[in-house]
């Protein structure tokens, strides 16, 4: 049984700002973003639908063009979407890179160009992660909406990205501290006292301060929430269950767990195939372990008839993970 719906959690958390929704690839992360999104903007709530994930979906979700700036949903009040232009977020990256760089071999005295620093450093894929994490923080710090529902990336990155961020702030500590001492070095050693600027130590502060704002948003109960959705079925099942625990480890609040595609038993009738009566069996069993591991079960979302595409299907979908 539900002990609490996800209607009943957001009443309990009325400043909730930031929803986000994990789980393993194909359970259905786009399409419940969607009708959490379409909800809370029923709700009178300022709402944006973004995703940070390179392989875009929201545009066939919504059967609108919302690739590369927020676009108003057709029929929908209160409601933008916006898939966030994976390249051009890149490339602005490496700019920067380059310029953080080229401060930081003119501050050495090295002689060198930047380019091979910055072409070794965009290679590693994690710079693309990074580029898309500071993405969604920046559209969180810009704070234009009353709420904003993320269609994360699948479930290890979106744990990586989450991770970085504590990452990132020991990286600065650590790049500050050497740099202060470099820097008194140059100061004891230099002929004239005169104090010179230091862009890229005020980078770094600024840096610092950026990640660990967007840390304590992330970690903030009242503001924050991650649904992970489950399938009855053993693999998204195990997912969740590992990813769960890595969040608590990341002190990341949860919102709870919602089920998607179970078939509705009502369906069942003489002609019901084999195939499918076997199906509901598998799922009832799953069932029971998803009501025994995951007390905080939100809501149960039937298995339509076709896939979920479109503002009405959306609405058809938000009926259930509101009911
Ligand atoms: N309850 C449902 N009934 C029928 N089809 C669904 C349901 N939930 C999701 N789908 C379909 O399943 C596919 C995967 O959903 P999607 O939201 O894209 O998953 P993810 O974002 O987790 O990869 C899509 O084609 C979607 O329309
Ligand atoms: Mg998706």
């Amino acid at each position: 049984m539900i002990k609490e719906t996800t209607a009943q959690f957001l009443a309990a958390h009325p400043q909730m700002k930031y929803v986000f929704f994990g789980g393993k690839g194909g359970v259905g992360k786009t399409v419940m973003a969607g009708a959490a999104a379409l909800w809370m903007a029923g709700q009178g709530k300022r709402t944006l639908l973004a995703s940070t994930n390179p392989v875009h979906s929201l545009s066939s979700l919504l059967d609108q063009d919302v690739f590369g700036t927020p676009t108003s949903v057709q029929g929908v009040p209160n409601l933008e979407a916006y898939e966030i232009d994976t390249k051009d977020t890149i490339e602005r990256s490496k700019v920067e890179l380059t310029q953080k760089i080229e401060w930081f071999l003119k501050y050495a005295d090295i002689k060198t160009k930047a380019d091979e620093f910055v072409e070794s450093a965009t290679m590693n894929p994690a710079f693309e992660e990074s580029a898309m994490f500071e993405n969604m923080i920046d559209l969180m710090f810009e704070d234009k909406y009353d709420t904003y529902v993320f269609d994360t990336a699948p479930t290890a990155n979106a744990r990586r990205l989450l991770g970085m961020s504590s990452v990132y702030g020991m990286w600065v500590n650590k790049m500050m501290q050497s740099r202060e001492e470099a820097k008194s070095l140059k100061e004891l050693l230099s002929y004239s006292k005169k104090e010179k600027k230091d862009p890229l130590m005020d980078y770094l502060i600024s840096f610092r301060e950026r990640m660990e704002n967007a840390k304590n948003l992330l970690t903030d109960e009242q503001k924050t929430a991650f649904f992970f959705i489950a399938l009855p079925e053993a693999l998204p099942i195990a997912v969740i269950k590992r990813f769960i625990n890595w969040f608590k480890e990341f002190g990341i609040p949860l919102g709870g767990v919602v089920v998607n595609m179970l078939i509705d038993k009502e369906s069942v009738g003489e002609n019901t195939p084999d195939f499918v009566i076997n199906r509901i069996a598998m799922q009832d069993n799953y069932m029971e372990e998803i009501w025994h591991s995951f007390p905080d079960t939100r809501a149960i979302i039937p298995l339509f008839e076709t896939e979920v595409r479109g503002v009405e299907m959306l609405q058809r979908t938000a009926n259930h993970l509101f009911a």
